[in-house]
């Protein structure tokens, strides 16, 4: 098998060598781009041999590589682990999407294939990303999906490992720290705690029926456009209107910040900013005290926003004043509270 599977490739390689020679015999060199671009060729084919015969002596009897699935972390690289940062660096093919940092990148020999909404694929392309990642291990390379935040959170993690198994390709998953372990320790907001916490669930923060597991701490992640939808699921299920909350975006970046509330006051917020963990509990409470978010009330001339987490809007009319005085200058990052659904539904428009 192995034999035969050398004497293939090898069959490959000398066909484009043979095609090089003959055009250098019959034309001379009169076209030495020509030349140089048969010669790209051989060396691709060449490194691609070589890859299938490493792999081939490693065991895989079809020269595959294998796909590892690298959690990046929350987004600052220093927090990848040893062992992703090992995978980076043997990588022939990096596949990443946006919440990697791309400057980070440049420091691997790696080709880097982007493959984030930038590039206008959605979710609905998982399908024909999987297809990439196997057409790529096929061939012999070794690729990392780099993934933010852990592979398995969130994250189409098994789907991928299913289509790429299904294929016989290996697959190594490397766990990364999620965003919301992150967010727990950057702002040292324990998760459990003796007395306060025995729980904690990691939630999905939209779709069409929010779940509210009975943790005494929960975690909603790309809940961003679904705040108070949370919040009035929260309220429905009986979790008290002053239970602790905080909308932190941007964990581990120079732009993190967070927003500390309460439950009752989600009900009738609008937050746009992403992307945005929502973490709720008696635990949030320990560092809500000393830093509480600023609510400025609303006045009738311009201040500088840039010191303000939450407005408050007491009415609609509220909201066309600001809307006049602010027009598009808004910070996306600003939690607007409304005081009933009426004023909630102006702020939506703003
Ligand atoms: C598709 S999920 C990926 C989660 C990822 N696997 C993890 O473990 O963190 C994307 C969501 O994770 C959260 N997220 C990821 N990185 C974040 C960060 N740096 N700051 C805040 N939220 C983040 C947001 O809720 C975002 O909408």
């Amino acid at each position: 098998m192995f034999n035969y599977e050398l004497s293939i490739m090898n069959c490959e390689l000398s066909n484009h060598y043979h095609s090089y020679v003959i055009n250098v015999a019959n034309q001379g060199y009169w076209a030495c781009c020509r030349k140089l671009i048969i010669l790209q060729t051989v060396f691709i084919d060449l490194a691609t041999f070589m890859n299938k015969t490493s792999n081939i002596i490693k065991g895989d009897s079809r020269g595959y590589g294998k796909v590892t699935l690298v959690g990046f972390g929350p987004g600052d690289p220093d927090l990848i682990t040893v062992k992703g940062l090992k995978a980076l660096e043997n990588a022939d093919a990096i596949f990443y999407d946006d919440l990697t940092n791309e400057e980070f990148l440049r420091r691997f020999e790696a080709e880097k294939v982007y493959v984030g909404k930038r590039s206008g694929k959605h979710s609905a392309e998982q399908d024909e990303l999987n297809q990439r990642l196997y057409e790529r291990a096929a061939k012999g390379d070794n690729v990392v999906r780099l993934k933010g935040g852990d592979p398995m959170l969130f994250a189409h993690g098994r789907e991928e490992i299913d289509f790429l198994k299904s294929r016989s390709v290996e697959v190594e998953v490397v766990p990364g720290v999620s965003s919301g372990f992150a967010l727990a320790s950057l702002l040292q907001i324990p998760l459990t705690h003796r007395g306060l916490a025995r729980s904690v669930a990691f939630v999905l923060g939209h779709g069409q029926k929010i779940q509210t597991p009975n943790a005494d701490t929960l975690l909603y992640y790309m809940g961003g456009a679904y705040v108070s939808s949370i919040a009035k699921a929260l309220l429905e299920s009986g979790r008290s209107a002053d239970t602790p909350a905080a909308l932190v975006t941007n964990v581990s970046l120079p732009s993190q910040n967070a927003v500390y509330t309460t439950v009752g006051d989600l009900r009738y917020a609008v937050f746009r900013d992403t992307p945005v963990l929502i973490i709720v509990g008696e635990v949030v409470g320990f560092e809500a005290e000393p830093h509480a978010g600023k609510t400025l009330l609303f006045v009738d001339e311009k201040v500088d926003l840039s010191e303000v987490d939450k407005i408050r809007f007491s009415s609609p009319s509220s909201v066309e004043t600001f809307r006049h005085i602010y027009s598009d200058d808004v910070p996306k990052r600003l939690l607007l509270l409304a005081s009933d659904q009426e004023t909630f539904d102006a702020i939506s428009k703003i």
